[in-house]
């Protein structure tokens, strides 16, 4: 967003803020969750995810949906009487929008142009759980892009198309990432949709929400900070409160679900065929033996080379087969291994994740062998 987009820039906005932000932003008030308990095995679902009037558990009755509010809220101030409660962000974005005018006058970028932000947002969620999917604190990417009302539908579809494409050059099954519109919309919003990974142990989920929030936001915080959030075209001195479309999408979440995507099994090896850019480590190196003293020095040498570089990791446990396959199981797309012919010839062997093949190519060719891999992946 920020490197690839000429008109993007980021912020890093505080956690905690005062109160009325989020009586502006509407979330003290309808921030909420209906939860209905069942009264036979008390499992807890989210009102919205029953389809049946039973427990989906167990088939015992369930209660009435009863309405909580999710923002976790703290106390600031120092004396007893005087502390003053307000909240834990609930959402990333309110930030960018408390500092909509900072970066217009520090930066001066004219509209359409985007600020992004990416943190921890808290929720008390009602039914936390799958592993990465709904936590109580999680990790946020927001782009909040302002443009000018009469552009509103041209930058949705623009930024609906877009996050997609970028999903989708990141995962090794791209056909299972799909839109799911929402006929349900809030107050403020004339669109959402959802991209989704269809098939996840749990059904189809959303992973990242485009959404149409119009001036709601920006009207919003203008009303309750008095401050004058519009905006005048340097052209045609048009005055606005610059529309909105939002990209919001969870890091855990994209992470657990680029997890299930990239698990694969073939015979007894385990794979993980994580696209190489969002591999942990981009290449593992092996001094064909730990014991031979020149081999782990100039295995030693090459791990340092490439180091400084991207991710690279040294292991010289066991024998070479059972480090291709812990490598595999960590999806590290390249491994290389430092036999006696390097000493000779300064030259490697470079195995491949995925296809298993092995080719021998010159160390000082190595760097620019896998910034090339890396870029093109
Ligand atoms: N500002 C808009 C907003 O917060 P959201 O759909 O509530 O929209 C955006 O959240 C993304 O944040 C979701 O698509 C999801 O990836 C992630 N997310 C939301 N709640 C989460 C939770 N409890 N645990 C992990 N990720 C979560």
């Amino acid at each position: 967003m920020t490197v690839d987009h000429e008109n993007i820039v980021g912020i890093d906005g505080a956690i905690i803020s005062h109160p009325k932000v989020w009586e502006a932003s509407g979330h003290v008030k309808s921030f909420v969750d209906p939860l209905s308990e069942c009264k036979k095995c008390h499992h807890r679902f989210k009102a919205d995810d029953l389809t049946e009037d039973k427990c989906p558990d167990c088939g015992g009755e369930i209660t009435e949906p009863r309405v909580y509010n999710i923002l976790v809220p703290t106390e600031l101030g120092v004396i007893e009487g005087e502390k003053i409660q307000t909240y834990l962000r609930g959402e990333a974005c309110q930030n960018i929008y408390l500092n909509f005018k900072n970066v217009l006058d520090t930066i001066r970028l004219k509209i359409p142009f985007g600020i992004c932000q990416i943190g921890k947002a808290f929720r008390n969620e009602v039914t936390p759980g799958n592993f990465l999917f709904r936590q109580r604190e999680f990790e946020q990417w927001d782009l909040q892009w302002f443009c000018s009302p009469s552009e509103m539908d041209k930058w949705f579809e623009f930024w609906k198309k877009e996050r997609m494409d970028w999903y989708k050059a990141l995962f090794t099954h791209p056909e299972n990432l799909t839109y799911f519109e929402h006929i349900k919309l809030a107050h403020y919003a004339k669109k959402a949709f959802d991209i989704q990974y269809a098939t996840s142990p749990f059904g189809g989920k959303e992973i990242e929400g485009i959404h149409w929030r119009g001036d709601w936001d920006l009207g919003r915080h203008s009303e309750y900070s008095g401050k004058d959030l519009s905006y005048t075209d340097p052209e045609t001195g048009e005055k606005y409160t610059p529309n909105i479309v939002e990209t919001s999408g969870g890091v855990d979440r994209t992470f657990l679900f680029l997890l299930l995507d990239a698990y694969s099994e073939e015979g007894d090896r385990i794979i993980l065929k994580l696209n190489p850019k969002v591999a942990p480590y981009k290449v593992a190196i092996f001094p064909l033996v730990a014991n031979k003293e020149e081999l782990v020095k100039k295995a030693n040498e090459v791990f340092l080379s490439l180091k400084s570089e991207f991710p690279v990791i040294f292991d010289d446990r066991g024998n070479i087969g059972k480090r291709y396959y812990s490598q595999d199981e960590i999806g590290t797309p390249w491994c290389v291994t430092i036999d006696y012919q390097t000493l000779e010839e300064n030259t490697v062997t470079v195995r491949d994740r995925d296809t298993t093949k092995q080719e021998r190519l010159p160390v000082d060719k190595l760097l620019n062998h896998f910034q090339n891999k890396l870029a093109h992946s």
